[in-house]
């Protein structure tokens, strides 16, 4: 289409694409109202499970009155603390409406499940399940408190045997420990395996101490605690692609997916869009390690990074990267009309990502890497050769949004950072530094940096992990300063031998 395609049919087909939505901000009424909302439909839930549960908390229950106003204070205190907890150490997922919404769905869910299997024997839960979704979804340290306190408020109000409780509390402690990596789906396996291995051993050595005498019971029972194990880990693996669409998550198993390079819209990148290819490739390395060093999540940059110029394979050859040996195309057209098929990859990005049924979490990295940023070649290049007062400084601009969030703000500064560093012919580490810390102010300068929620450490984080990886990639083509020139510099002869050696 590149090619073929003349002014007027350019200008027709870029017209067609759907303009780009403002993104929806979380009006703190309405957030309040969903967070209180959850609180209300978790809590009120889970009374009821236990109030009206034919389980063994039924018992507590038959005499009604004081019995519920205990049970009403105890769950309204645990999550409030639960809530205390998240607020100080874990911000990001008390704010996140999604992720609140999955922990209530699951703790109903699991409080439920237990009650009905309790009667029937304590020893096959769901906890294990529960421990590893939630960590899946969130992190170790979210796991381990929210299904300890499950387990706690699940073994004191349907069990009274301390094997049940130690069994439980082991599973969940197991089944977080055990997903330290999760990037394939056999690591949920390995870890249901763990959990049923190691909480049958625990539970046959809790049977010796207490001398337990009935073999029957034990087989049973080991078997029940042994078939939990594995149960969880088809349940989470079975579950997770519906958790993902239900509550709009994303996990690191599909993050994981959409790095591999088999995935459609990479492969035809790099058969239409090669110099786009390695482009993105070396984006996500510096995203990916920027991330990192200022604790933003690396793997969703580095997916974002990947696909974040998609919409290039339309017109390949109006892209710098992808010109190698080809004759400039903007050479032929007008310079509005230059700037307008470069800022329209950013909605044909838009609408391949919509009908590859790239996540909404991928597809926001399309249009923030620009923000609103200034397409200033061609905007001067104008300025030059039409009136000058004609020329408006908004048509030549991304349509954005500017970042919203760390990941698509690394994006952008790693965009513009690799393309800035490419275009140097020899570049030497002074150069690199002084380049990256120029892209940096600049894009502060034009508020492009205005929504993202970075602190000027983070962006010096950044800038540190950018040049130590452009320094390793570049290391071959960077200019070190001949033995002699840093002698001259020094005021001294040189001596024999390299003193790069
Ligand atoms: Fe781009
Ligand atoms: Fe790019």
């Amino acid at each position: 289409m590149s090619i073929v395609e003349n002014e007027n049919q350019l200008l027709e087909n870029i017209s067609k694409l759907e303009p780009i939505k403002p993104v929806k901000r979380n009006i703190l009424a309405s957030h309040l109202l969903h967070k209180s909302l959850i609180f209300i439909v978790s809590f009120v839930s889970i009374f009821f499970i236990y109030a009206l549960s034919p389980g063994q908390s039924n018992h507590y229950f038959k005499d009604g009155g004081l019995s519920y106003i205990g049970l009403g204070l105890y769950l309204m205190i645990v999550m409030t603390l639960f809530t205390l907890f998240l607020k100080k150490f874990w911000v990001s997922y008390i704010s996140s409406i999604r992720h609140l919404a999955l922990m209530s769905f699951l703790t109903i869910f699991t409080i439920l499940f237990n009650e009905l299997t309790f009667s029937f024997s304590p020893y096959f839960s769901f906890l294990p399940a529960f421990a590893m979704l939630i960590r899946i979804f969130t992190n170790f340290q979210v796991s381990l408190v929210l299904s300890i306190a499950v387990t706690i408020s699940s073994y004191m109000l349907s069990s009274n045997d301390v094997t049940v409780l130690a069994i439980n509390l082991f599973s969940v402690v197991l089944s977080s420990f055990s997903l330290t990596k999760i990037q394939q789906r056999s690591d949920l396996a390995k870890a249901g395996l763990t959990v049923s291995f190691v909480d049958s051993i625990i539970l046959v050595s809790l049977k010796l101490i207490t001398g337990a005498t009935d073999l029957n019971k034990l087989m049973l029972d080991v078997s029940l605690v042994a078939a939990s194990g594995v149960f969880s880990a088809i349940i989470s693996i079975g579950s997770l692609p519906y958790l993902e669409s239900l509550f709009g998550l994303i996990t690191s198993f599909k993050l994981a997916e959409l790095t591999n390079p088999n995935q459609p819209l990479l492969k035809q990148m790099m058969i239409k869009a090669p110099g786009t290819y390695q482009h993105s490739l070396i984006v996500g390395n510096l995203a990916e390690a920027a991330a990192e060093g200022i604790n933003a999540d690396a793997l969703l940059t580095r997916v974002g990074a990947m696909y974040h110029d998609i919409g290039k394979m339309v017109r390949p050859y109006f892209f710098i990267e992808n010109q190698l040996g080809i004759e400039n195309q903007h050479s032929k057209i007008s310079p509005r009309l230059s700037a307008l098929v470069i800022t329209s990859h950013v909605k044909e990005g838009i609408e391949l990502a919509k009908e590859y049924k790239l996540p909404s979490i991928i597809r926001d990295f399309i249009p923030m890497h620009h923000g609103t940023s200034l397409v200033a070649y061609f905007y001067h290049q104008a300025k030059q050769t039409e009136k000058s007062e004609d020329v408006v400084e908004a048509h030549f601009r991304y349509p954005g949004p500017k970042p919203q969030t760390k990941e698509t703000a690394i994006l952008m500064l790693a965009d513009a950072t690799e393309a800035a560093v490419r275009a140097i012919s020899k570049p030497t580490v002074d150069q690199i530094q002084k380049t990256i810390g120029k892209i940096i102010k600049a894009r502060i300068d034009d508020g492009q940096l205005a929504e993202a929620p970075l602190t000027l450490v983070d962006l010096e984080k950044i800038s540190n992990e950018f040049l130590r990886i452009l320094q390793s990639l570049y290391h071959s083509r960077i200019e070190y300063p001949s033995e002699e020139k840093i002698m001259k510099d020094l005021g001294r002869k040189p001596q024999n031998g390299n003193i790069f050696k």
